[in-house]
């Protein structure tokens, strides 16, 4: 019986850790490519467009730094420019944890 409760707990516990979106692993996989690791809008992939994907390492951002404001932009995207929307393919935690990440490359948090 302990031992059942014991391996519920376990499961439990790490399959919360798994749930918590890696925003850094996010950033790497869909923003990186334009916005460049560190965010200063230099991505390999940064050449094959117009429009230069903005710093996000910079303290403000044309749209504004609140989370709101960031949230809006990934979800939504900026239409007539590269910058894609995201809300068909992260969910809300996954933009959270964006949002979230942002503020490292801004240097707002460690
Ligand atoms: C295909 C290239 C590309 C990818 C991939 C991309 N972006 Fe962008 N992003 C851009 C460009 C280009 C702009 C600037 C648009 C403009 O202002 O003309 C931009 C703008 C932004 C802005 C607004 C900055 C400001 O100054 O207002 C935010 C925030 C942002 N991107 C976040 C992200 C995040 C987070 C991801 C990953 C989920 C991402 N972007 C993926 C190209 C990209």
């Amino acid at each position: 019986m302990l031992r059942t409760v014991f391996f519920t707990a376990l499961a439990l516990s790490t399959s919360l850790a798994w749930a918590a979106p890696d925003g850094k692993a996010l950033y790497t996989t869909w923003c990186a490519g334009c916005h460049g690791v560190k965010g200063l809008g230099d991505g390999p992939d940064a050449a094959y467009y117009d429009s230069k994907p903005s710093s996000l390492a910079a303290p403000t951002y044309k749209r504004g730094t609140t989370d709101k404001a960031v949230l809006k932009v990934i979800t939504k995207g900026l239409p007539g420019t590269p910058m894609d929307a995201f809300g068909d393919k992260l969910d809300e935690a996954q933009r959270g944890a964006l949002v979230d990440y942002l503020k490292v490359l801004r240097g707002e948090k460690p």
